[in-house]
């Protein structure tokens, strides 16, 4: 299937999509959001994908929503069309694991893309920033919300209400990113970490996931008693039969996804 904003790829068990406006920045219009739909929907239909790498250039993975698209927009305009809610929640709907690969600007609603993916690689050029007050508007894709749980309140603060960018190192130590990389080795770390899953059992990866998700929806005891039976319930796949086999037996587990 061939997109007109996204470039799609395989390589082995991993699923890539590279957001492809360079003339823009990658700056996500509904088009570009569309495809990256898609491209989710193809990669979670597909048994043989196991983990799936969202990535962009290397000087931007998306400088933002498209700001050309958005301007003649009016309040009725992005209410009856359901902005934001009617497809950008696909990313954080996928099931399958999720990887941003963050090079350069991830702003606005490229940032908060990123922090839509399970975690985030980024390169040492990467620079994280919600700067929507600078144009008379918030952050509307989770922004306020995401961004404030992985840094806390006072740095999302600062970042949401004057638009100051955070550099990869800072993005790092404060928990927005998994780790940063050299630039030249980000698709190759971030290939690696989805390589690494999917050779694991794709239901159990699904699973954790799913897990570690609920931590942001519920309470430290409904979370603990979901992640109990969750674990209770892992004990009843071929995969888990497996795995112990395999390290009795000293040997590596051959998953067979069940
Ligand atoms: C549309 C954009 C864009 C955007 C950049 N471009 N960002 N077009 N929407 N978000 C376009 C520019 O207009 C320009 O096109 C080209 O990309 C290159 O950008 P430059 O500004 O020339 O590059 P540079 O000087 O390197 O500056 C990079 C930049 C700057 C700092 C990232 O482009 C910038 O500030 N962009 C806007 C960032 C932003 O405000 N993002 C939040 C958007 S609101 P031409 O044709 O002139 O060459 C948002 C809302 C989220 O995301 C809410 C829900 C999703």
């Amino acid at each position: 299937m061939a997109y007109d904003n996204i470039l799609v790829e395989t390589k082995g068990g991993v699923g890539i999509i590279t957001l492809d406006r360079p003339e823009a920045l990658n700056a996500l219009n509904s088009a570009l959001i569309a495809d990256v739909g898609q491209a989710l929907d193809g990669f979670e239909a597909d048994e043989n994908i196991g983990c799936i790498i969202l990535t962009g250039s290397a000087k931007a993975f998306a400088a933002g929503a498209d700001i050309t698209e958005m301007a003649p927009k009016s309040y009725m305009d992005v209410y009856r069309e359901d902005f934001i809610t009617a497809n950008w929640e696909r990313v954080s709907q996928c099931r399958k694991p999720i990887i941003a690969a963050v090079a350069g600007f991830a702003l606005g609603g490229g940032c908060e893309m990123a922090m839509m993916c399970d975690f985030i690689i980024a390169a040492d050029n990467a620079k994280f920033g919600q700067p929507e007050i600078n144009l008379g508007i918030i952050p509307g894709a989770g922004g306020t919300q995401r961004l404030t749980r992985f840094v806390g309140k006072s740095k999302a603060m600062e970042m949401v209400l004057t638009g100051h960018m955070m550099t990869a190192e800072d993005a790092e130590r404060a928990g927005l990113v998994s780790r940063v990389v050299a630039l030249d080795d980000l698709m190759e770390e971030t290939l690696a970490a989805a390589e690494k899953i999917c050779k694991l059992s794709q239901p159990m990866v699904m699973i954790a996931k799913e897990c570690v998700n609920r931590a942001y929806e519920t309470t430290l005891a409904e979370g603990v008693r979901f992640e109990r039976r969750m674990f209770h319930s892992t004990f009843s796949t071929e995969d888990k039969a497996e795995g112990m086999a395999a390290f009795l037996e000293k040997r590596t587990a051959q998953f067979k996804h069940r």
